[in-house]
Order: C-alpha cells, then sequence, then structure tokens
C-alpha cells in the first residue's frame, strides 16, 4: 500500500488533496495516513505467527505516540511498549488495557515502577540489578517480569542507533555472572515471576540475518539458564529494529517471509536445545508508522552561496525534523503543487533554526522552487513528532491523521502561549 498518491498539480492522501490540509491548519504539518498506520499493524500481525508458539506484537511507542495513536492500537489488537511515565500515563488515559503494556527503560525511576505497578502493568523489563533493588523495594503484588540481555549482536545500522554492542548502556551482557546473579534473585522472589529474555540489538536494520543471530544468543543462554540453574523461560522478546524505506538506497525486507523463517528458526532452535517453546514477541515501532507519515512545509527563500551551493529554506528546522542533523538519515521530499515535475537542480533544504546542521535534507533533487510553493518530505512518521523540541522557541506542528473517511487534528499545533504556559517570572 502506498501511503501517498502523486498527481501532476497535487498530491493525495487517501483521497485527501493534501493542499486542502494547509489551507486549514497551516504549516508546517506533520500528515500521517491512519489506513497505513492500521494496514501495517494488521500486516504484522498476520505475520508474526507460528503454529506452535503464542506470539504478541508490542508497538514500541518511542516512535509516535498520542491519545489517537494508543487507541488505534488497541483497536489493532497489538500490545504496547512504553519507556517513561508520560509513554505509561499516555497509555493509560487512552484506555489501553494495562496487562498489555510492557515496561521498558534503563534507569526507571521509584516513581516510574511505583506507577507501572499500580497500574498492573503485564511485564516490566528489568534493566539492571539497581533497578531491581528499586522494584524489589516498592513490590505490593506478584509481578512478571523479563530481563533485558545485550548478546554483543553487532547489527550494522548507525552507531547512535545500535543498541547491543558489548558498549551499549542497554541490558545486561549475556556474558556476565551479575547477569545469572540477577536472574536468579527475580526466580527467588516470592513476587517476582521470571518470565524470560529481552533483548534490541538496533534499529533501522535491514539483514534478517542479524535476528537470527540474536535470537540463537538468547536460545543459547536459556539452555544455559535451564541446564546449569534450573531456572525455565517463557517468554523470548527480540525487540524492534525493522528497517523501512526512506530513499531508494534503503532496501528493507520482506516482513512476511523473515517473519515465518525467524519463527521456524526459533522452533528448530528449542528442539535442538530441547528447550519448552516460549512466547515469542516483537517490538516494532518505526515500521508501523514512518512511511504513514509526511511533512509539509511551505518554501521561503532560497540563496545560493558564495562556492555554489543552492539552499531551499523552509518554515520549520531541525525542532520537528532532528533525525537528519542527529543520524545523517536521508530523505526524499516533493513540491507539492508539482510533485511529477522532472528535478532542475539539486538542493540543500534547510530550516529556519540558528544552528548550521539545521538541514532536513542534504541533496535534494526538485524543479526550481518558487516562494510559497509547499515542500512535502516523505517517511516521517516515526521519531519525528516524538522527537520534536522547542529549539529557538519553535512551535511543534499539528499532526493530523487522515483515514479513509476524513482527515483529523489529534494533535493541536502548538501555541505561544502553550510554550509560554510553564514559565515563572
Ligand atoms: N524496543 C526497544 C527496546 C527499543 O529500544 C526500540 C528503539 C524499539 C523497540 C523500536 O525500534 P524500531 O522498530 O522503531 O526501530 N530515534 C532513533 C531510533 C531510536 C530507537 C530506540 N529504540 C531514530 O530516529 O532512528
Amino acid at each position: 500500500m502506498n501511503p501517498t498518491t502523486l498527481l501532476p498539480s497535487t498530491i493525495l492522501m487517501n483521497q485527501v488533496d493534501l493542499k486542502t490540509l494547509i489551507q486549514e491548519h497551516g504549516t508546517p504539518l506533520y500528515v500521517m495516513n491512519e489506513s497505513y498506520i492500521r494496514h501495517q499493524a494488521q500486516l504484522f500481525k498476520a505475520s508474526f505467527q507460528h503454529a506452535s508458539f503464542q506470539t504478541e506484537i508490542f508497538y514500541a511507542s518511542k516512535a509516535f505516540l498520542t491519545l489517537a495513536m494508543v487507541k488505534l492500537i488497541e483497536e489493532e489488537g497489538l500490545s504496547l511498549d512504553v519507556v517513561s511515565l508520560g509513554e505509561l500515563m499516555t497509555a493509560i488515559k487512552a484506555g489501553f488495557p494495562s496487562q498489555r503494556i510492557l515496561f521498558h527503560g534503563n534507569n526507571k525511576t521509584l516513581l516510574e515502577l511505583q506507577t507501572a505497578l499500580k497500574h498492573k502493568v503485564g511485564l516490566i523489563v528489568v534493566d539492571n540489578p539497581h533497578e531491581l533493588d528499586l522494584l524489589m523495594s516498592c513490590l505490593t503484588h506478584p509481578q512478571d517480569v523479563l530481563v533485558r540481555l545485550n548478546p554483543g549482536v553487532e547489527a550494522h545500522t548507525h552507531e547512535y542507533i545500535s543498541t547491543t554492542k558489548h558498549d551499549s548502556k542497554f541490558g545486561m551482557s549475556i556474558y556476565s555472572g551479575e547477569t545469572i546473579e540477577m536472574i536468579e534473585r527475580i526466580h527467588n522472589h516470592e513476587l517476582l515471576n521470571f518470565c524470560g529474555l529481552h533483548c534490541h540489538i538496533g534499529s533501522q536494520i535491514f539483514d534478517p540475518a542479524s535476528f537470527q543471530k540474536e535470537a540463537y544468543l538468547l536460545l543459547e543462554f536459556m539452555k544455559k539458564l535451564k541446564e546449569k540453574h534450573l531456572i525455565l523461560t517463557s517468554h523470548l522478546n527480540l525487540g524492534g529494529g525493522f528497517g523501512v524505506r526512506y530513499t531508494e538506497e534503503d532496501d528493507p525486507f520482506d516482513i512476511q517471509i523473515h517473519f515465518k523463517s525467524i519463527l521456524n528458526f526459533i522452533q528448530t532452535t528449542c528442539d535442538a536445545f530441547n528447550l519448552d517453546y516460549p512466547r515469542v514477541s516483537i517490538e516494532p515501532g518505526r515500521s508501523i508508522v514512518a512511511q504513514a507519515g509526511v511533512t509539509i512545509y511551505s518554501i521561503g527563500a532560497t540563496k545560493t552561496t558564495h562556492s555554489g551551493k543552492q539552499f531551499v529554506f523552509v518554515d520549520g528546522s531541525m525542532a520537528d525534523h532532528i533525525r537528519t542533523a542527529l543520524y545523517q538519515a536521508k530523505y526524499e521530499a516533493k513540491i507539492l503543487e508539482r510533485p511529477l515535475v522532472e528535478p532542475q537542480a539539486v538542493y540543500s533544504i534547510a530550516g529556519k533554526a540558528c544552528e548550521t546542521g539545521d538541514i532536513l535534507i542534504h541533496e535534494c533533487a526538485l524543479p526550481l522552487p518558487q516562494v510559497n510553493e509547499h515542500l512535502v518530505v516523505f517517511t516521517t512518521g516515526a521519531y519525528h513528532y516524538s522527537m520534536a523540541s522547542n529549539y529557538n522557541r519553535l512551535l511543534k506542528p499539528a499532526v493530523i491523521f487522515v483515514s479513509e473517511k476524513e482527515a483529523r487534528v489529534i494533535v493541536k499545533a502548538q501555541t505561544i502561549d502553550d510554550l509560554l504556559g510553564l514559565d515563572v517570572v
């Protein structure tokens, strides 16, 4: 399914003309194809199934979370991974069933743990021994937990979004004695139920073999727990990280084929290791929402520098689009009024923030942009709104959901009053 359709004089999302949204809501504007998100949720659910295992899909909230998004995830029957009080309370406020919430984080506070317990979340993923002490200090009832492990798998992605090299801050190494001690403490605690293992090897991963390697190392660890320590493991959570297409350089693997083969691999490895089949889960974030989203900007000045570099300035910035500055991420964009016109030159798309690194797209082939035309940047549904800031006191844009039936605001644009509302003189 394509989230957008290019016509000679505009771009449609479902049947909605993006130009009409600008008239109503202005720019910058995040627009997300709700039908596409539902389609992805259904595709993941249908593909991540196996006759011999129970499976579960936790949508990783950090990619994009609002009350409306929580409702969508609930309606589509996915579970939810949260990592902070804010994400947890967004889920609770939207009425999400707490038994389907999994609580992550490498430094959960006492308040976060207490709140997770109060709302009876389904699973808490313990990251380290200090966190376990905190959890034990505030337990009021039995709690299912997973332990986050670091198997040191090298997934080929940007250093900042790779999470399981040996020096990563996340989880406990499978090679450390401390990890076994921590699991034994959980196993022996009368109110804690040690369910199993969690790992997330990184984000925007294109090689399915990395997930196979991860699964193998975790199953090997499960075997060791069983044989050496007599501890059984009922859950195996492989995290998220499934890559998506930002530009034509990206070549994501086929979810349907890959999920089938990883689940079959887990089955044969369990058989070989003499392990009972665990409940297997994943935590996709980006792959559910990234391609659903576009950001629309108004084009302002253009400038050719003394050295010949051609800039196009837009009315947004790194405050609503940080991924290029942070990860050298690449994007594609079109002029909304002329999406099918052949490009004439390669431009750098820059924002209005006071920062030389405020570049949205370093090399963007476009027809000569005109003042007051609009630029549509594609694949901005994940880690854009959720990573937006108020740098330079710029305001966060609204978010619109476009379904088959309607376009509706799911987050209002921030106002100057909102911005000043927390200041005290
Ligand atoms: N589970 C855990 C434990 C995670 O840490 C993450 C992402 C996910 C699941 C979801 O990964 P996904 O399927 O979305 O790749 N801000 C960065 C991405 C950071 C991801 C952090 N953890 C970016 O914009 O690329």
